[in-house]
């Protein structure tokens, strides 16, 4: 069997924290707390954009939602800087094990996608920055279909582009609502839980597959789907 695996990006395979050391040399000891806010932020302006059916791309949730997440920490900081913060989104850094984590599934043979909110021009630009576009056999990305992620439409979108069945495909990501949404469309899901901290949403909706980071990965995609294959 063929398996096709579609990666979350933002704080999947790109640590969006990557902001932090910018924004500290802006805010000194707020920076952790700002670039959360700033993500947490980001996915409810596409939440409700994808329910208003009021579209627009990743890229403005990301620049609207550091407008508000200034305003809230009461923090002046001006056209150049918001400017600067905003480009070092676009050039975020991939999490250490994801370059030989990818590596081993090309060479196991797994279909691997880009599976975003972004649109796929900044995806693109995105992964060539940090070295991954070539593990990927292409971007599967919402503004496709102009809503965002987890309306169900975006998960049969990416089962139509790759070709794939839920039965077969897996979403990879470290962001429950995307796991929870992937799972509730029949495809199955890996939550790469990267901190023991990270709390899955209590939906009783479980993840397939938790791991903790791209390593092994292959190796419990295998097992499971012989598991699967002994049952069946
Ligand atoms: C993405 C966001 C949800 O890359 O992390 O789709």
């Amino acid at each position: 069997m063929i398996t096709t695996l579609g990666f979350d990006v933002y704080g999947t395979l790109l640590d969006t924290n990557g902001v932090v050391v910018t924004l500290s040399t802006m805010i000194g000891n707020q920076a952790t707390a700002f670039a959360r806010t700033w993500r947490e932020k980001q996915l409810e302006y596409s939440f409700r954009r994808g329910l208003m059916r009021h579209y627009d791309s990743f890229s403005v949730c990301i620049r609207q939602a550091l407008d508000f997440t200034c305003s809230l920490y009461q923090t002046p900081l001006d056209e150049a800087q918001r400017t600067l913060l905003l480009k070092t989104y676009r050039t975020l850094p991939p999490f250490p094990d994801v370059i030989p984590g990818l590596r081993q599934l090309q060479s196991e043979n797994f279909r691997i996608y880009a599976f975003s909110n972004g649109s796929a021009d900044t995806v693109e630009k995105l992964l060539e920055h940090a070295g991954l576009l070539d593990s990927f056999l292409g971007i599967i990305s919402v503004e496709d279909i102009r809503s965002f992620k987890p309306d169900p439409a975006v998960y049969a979108h990416f089962l139509r582009k790759t070709g794939a069945t839920g039965g077969n495909a897996w979403l990879i990501s470290s962001n429950p609502f995307d796991v929870i949404g992937a799972c509730s469309t029949g495809m199955h899901a890996m939550w790469v839980r990267r901190s023991p901290e990270a709390i899955f949403d209590p939906w009783g909706i479980e993840p397939t597959l938790t791991v903790p980071s791209l390593a092994n990965m292959a190796f419990q995609i295998q097992e499971f789907e012989k598991r699967r294959q002994m049952l069946s």
